[in-house]
């Protein structure tokens, strides 16, 4: 992989943060306007997830339909708007399942086309090729385990991962595969805090937890679900830090009944022009009528 551009969070920066103690924060984006906000806000690293599916496309409860053509549009508005932050492409159900060669050709097309800086790929067993190949095409990947969307069926739906002994003990088990194959990071997402904790003291490369307890080396939460634009059922593990989806509709409504009673534009939203030009824009028009 080339150099990277300057200003650029370097990713080794992201283990120093863990040695150090020193939190990451992740969050999710989809467009140029998130990027920049995540950016000036000091995001470290923006997500551009396959949640997409759901909070952009209009998919009801599954990341599954998303294509890599939506993924790689998205990707490319949100790497243009953010300079600092690692911007990671997650790549789509479908693109990496088939093959190594499948997987390396679509995590390409994510850094050349898109210009993702890294990937995201879900599950452990096959996965583990997948991201020993990508990582050795020059790509580096973001490892996810726990509770992984795009085999929410096989999971039994959204539901926690790794409740029972045995299960934690294969969670911590997929971690580890997935550092040794070459991850530079592992999301945990829906597993129990101590399992989480455990994961995270026997990792070199940082976790990031979203609904994993406070004790991964970092968090994510998606944009839609901590800004109050997600409506309905919410994830416990979400915690919504402003209501936008009540802004907007009040914002929307309150336009309307403007334009309908005739309250908007006013001469404050007008342009106005000189006296002279109006009085003979006026004259001509009267002429004409009369004619
Ligand atoms: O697609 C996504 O937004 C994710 C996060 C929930 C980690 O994978």
């Amino acid at each position: 992989m080339s150099t990277p551009p300057a200003g650029k969070l370097p990713l080794p920066e992201l283990a120093a943060m863990k040695r150090r103690g020193d939190k990451i924060v992740m969050v999710t984006a989809y467009d140029a306007p998130g990027a920049r906000f995540a950016e000036d806000a000091g995001i470290d690293v923006v997500l551009v997830g396959d949640t997409a599916a759901m909070v952009m496309l209009g998919h009801e409860g599954t990341t599954v339909p998303v294509t890599m053509d939506e993924m790689l549009f998205l990707t490319k508005t949100v790497a243009r708007a953010a300079n600092r932050p690692i911007v990671v492409g997650d790549m789509p159900f479908g693109s990496y399942q088939v093959s190594d060669e499948d997987a390396v050709r679509n995590a390409i097309r994510f850094v050349k086309e898109a210009r993702a800086d890294v990937v995201k790929l879900e599950g452990a067993g096959p996965s583990v090729s997948r991201v020993r190949a990508i990582v050795g095409a020059g790509i580096p990947v973001m490892g996810h385990v726990g509770l992984t969307p795009q085999s929410a069926t096989m999971l039994g739906g959204f539901k926690t991962q790794g409740k029972t002994s045995e299960a934690a003990r294969k969670l911590l088990d997929e971690a580890l595969e997935l550092e040794a194959a070459g991850c530079f990071s592992v999301v945990l997402e829906a597993v129990p805090a101590p399992v989480a904790a455990e994961i995270t003291r026997r990792l070199t490369v940082p976790t990031i937890g979203i609904g994993a307890g406070p004790d991964c080396d970092g968090q994510v939460l998606v944009y839609h679900d901590l800004l109050g634009l997600t409506e309905g059922h919410l994830p416990r593990f979400v915690k919504r830090y402003a209501n936008l989806s009540r802004e907007i509709r009040d914002a929307l409504e309150a336009y309307a009944r403007e334009v309908r009673d005739g309250t908007f534009p006013d001469e404050r939203h007008t342009y106005a022009m000189p006296a002279g030009e109006l009085a003979e824009f006026s004259a001509t028009t009267t002429a004409e009528a009369a004619r």
